[in-house]
């Protein structure tokens, strides 16, 4: 298996190294998506500069089975995957149920590579009938925003049972 690098081709603030996921150790995990009326779910995060005005987004993940083990908070976004940013657009995810509700559960920058298949783990968690989580701009003093459309081929996805 050739692992792909593109933390030279992005900025040095990209958090991991993506690598092309093997297929059948995708197919080996359960996947649960975002709860939404509908998809794409439109996601935008952003706020102005000294963190005001901020517009945080919430993720909620309703259908992972009683019984199940190792939840991964995931990030999958095809090759070439449009992403809008600008400025600070790194996100601070915060987990927004069960008993450690307001304690930030990972940071994540949302960014597609132009050649490969990104992929990136925010943090695992025990399971639970519900998780969710809220997503807001990290800085606490620079402008910034990003913004994707988060269909059941790319963006957050609760895996388990891996
Ligand atoms: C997201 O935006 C698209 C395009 O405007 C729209 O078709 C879709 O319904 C929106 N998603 C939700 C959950 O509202």
């Amino acid at each position: 298996m050739q692992y792909f690098t593109i933390a030279t081709i992005l900025s040095s603030s990209l958090l991991a190294a993506a690598a092309p996921a093997p297929y059948l150790t995708q197919r080996a995990c359960s996947i649960a998506y975002p709860e939404s009326i509908g998809f794409p779910i439109n996601y935008s995060i952003s706020q102005e500069a000294g963190a005001t005005n901020k517009h945080d987004n919430f993720v909620s993940f309703n259908s992972v089975p009683a019984g199940s083990y190792g939840c991964q908070l995931e990030v999958n976004f095809p090759a070439g995957y449009p992403i809008t940013s600008s400025g600070a657009s790194r996100v601070n995810v915060y987990t927004a149920s069960g008993p450690n509700s307001g304690s930030l559960f990972g940071t994540v920058d949302f960014v597609s590579s132009p050649v490969a298949r990104t992929k990136f783990v925010i943090n695992s968690a025990q399971c639970a009938p519900t998780m969710s989580y809220r997503l807001s701009i990290a800085s606490e003093e620079l402008a910034g925003s990003v913004a994707f459309a988060d269909t059941k081929e790319a963006g957050i996805t609760m895996t388990y049972n891996c």
